[in-house]
């Protein structure tokens, strides 16, 4: 022990799981012992760790520490300084340990952001009433430090939007579908086995756990409660090679996005959309994250990382730990949650946006004019049209790739309204938001 150690009180550490990210903690805080000690001013020490299996083959050593199968029985210890919630899940016992801590005015770092999106308010208020801290720096993008950013600097800059790309699983999978022209599920399934993709990848894919993402950023930029049902989610399942290579002819990349802005009647959306791809989101490949802050006062600030993955989560982890060591408090959402706003259903469909279309349409002459015809009845002006080839064999169709000047959403609703309904439209046509990045 270094004569700087020596004179550092201990601080005494419990962990729930022992995932991926639980794992790489026990073994980031192994490796780099001396210098998080220095940086927390206490020295960490890890006691006890529960999961569910003791005999699973573990690259780590576990040596010296107190085993529980019972997660809620290691986090009802009384001897710990602080708990590290790697379980996840919005139920279950992830919830029984965070409510038992902070019941007891004792504080819990988690990276459960699916468990804080749905019980916020009860955390925040249970958080506040006994004096405890509940970090959450992993929740959200894995090593890219957003809650410090946004909490800690950017907040004093009025933010007006934010948009992100959050999920590490759903980049991953529209950067090898664009790389390699294969499918969805083709890609779903290599990523599977190579451990990127759950078994059951439904809440990386269908947008859920970007959404929760979206929902903590509001509440931390915006002052807002969080609330899910205000967001408008859509995932990525439905994209084909051939919107993808559409977009890509078109100069633009396919990320699932989410955004919120600062008027809470327009409502955030998590929803794949077209990005140029030369643009700092358009240019965000594999299974990284990458958050754009825009704010009144520091003008666009830029954030990219590894959003996923076991080492770059547990260093967002000992991040939380530190400040929990260094007892660095603050509200759960940067005020108090009284304070926050409790926003109303969105009824506003915001600022006008640009579509791009993919439609295959009858290939016959006239076709084009009567297109145009249809979106400019709508009020919808294109900015773009052009007919791509189709492979032979489909002659008596043709591909066309739309770009529209910005309208609004209920134009653009009665335009595909009009789509649907015409003969000339042969497929339903794959409709995707613009958006700056
Ligand atoms: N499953 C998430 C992702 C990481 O793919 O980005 C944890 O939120």
């Amino acid at each position: 022990m270094s004569s700087i150690t020596k004179r550092l009180t201990p601080y005494r550490i419990g962990l729930l799981g022992l995932g991926a990210v639980g794992a790489s903690l026990v073994q980031l805080l192994q490796q780099q012992q001396a210098e998080l000690n220095a940086q927390a001013g206490r020295v960490l020490q890890l006691i006890a760790v529960a999961a569910r299996d003791p005999q699973k083959a573990r690259p780590i050593s576990l040596a010296g520490l107190d085993w529980h199968d019972n997660a809620v029985e290691l986090a009802a210890r009384p001897d710990l300084d602080l708990v590290v919630e790697l379980i996840g899940g919005e139920n279950g016992t992830a919830l029984d340990v965070a409510r038992a801590r902070l019941a007891q005015g004792q504080d819990l770092v988690t990276a459960n952001k699916a468990m804080l999106a749905l019980h916020a308010a009860e955390l925040a208020r249970l958080a506040e009433t006994n004096g405890a801290q509940l970090y959450y720096e992993a929740a959200i993008a894995g090593a890219i430090p957003i809650v410090k950013a946004l909490r800690e600097g950017l907040l004093a800059g009025r933010i007006q939007a934010i948009s992100g790309i959050l999920n590490g699983t759903c980049n991953y999978i529209l950067t090898e579908m664009t790389r390699t022209g294969r499918t969805f599920a083709e890609v779903l399934a290599e990523a599977q086995a190579l451990g990127y993709a759950e078994a059951d990848p439904s809440m990386d894919v269908d947008g859920g756990d970007t959404a929760h993402k979206l929902c903590l950023l509001e509440a931390l930029a915006f002052g807002r409660q969080p609330d899910l049902r205000r967001l408008r989610v859509a995932g990525i399942r439905h994209l084909s090679p051939a919107v993808i290579a559409a977009a890509e002819a078109q100069g633009y990349a396919i990320k699932l996005i989410g955004q919120v802005v600062r008027d809470a009647r327009v409502q955030p959306f998590v929803e794949p959309c077209l990005v140029k791809k030369d643009r700092p989101l358009g240019r965000v490949a594999e299974a990284y994250n990458a958050i754009e802050v825009t704010s009144r006062y520091a003008g666009a600030s830029f954030f990219e990382g590894r959003g996923a993955g076991g080492e770059p989560t547990a260093v967002a982890v000992l991040a939380d730990i530190i400040d929990a060591a260094r007892q660095r408090h603050s509200p759960l959402f940067s005020l108090p949650f009284a304070q926050l706003e409790r926003a109303p259903q969105p009824s506003e469909t915001g600022p006008s946006y640009a579509l791009f279309l993919r439609l295959i349409v009858d290939d016959s002459p006239g076709v084009i004019a009567e297109l145009s015809a249809l979106f400019a009845r709508n009020a919808v002006s294109l900015a773009t049209l052009q007919q791509a080839p189709l492979p032979e064999g489909a002659r008596a169709s043709a591909e066309l790739q739309i770009i529209t000047h910005a309208a609004d959403q209920l134009q653009h609703e009665a335009t595909l309204d009009s789509l649907s309904a015409s003969p000339l439209v042969l497929q339903a046509p794959a409709v995707l938001r613009i958006i700056e990045g």
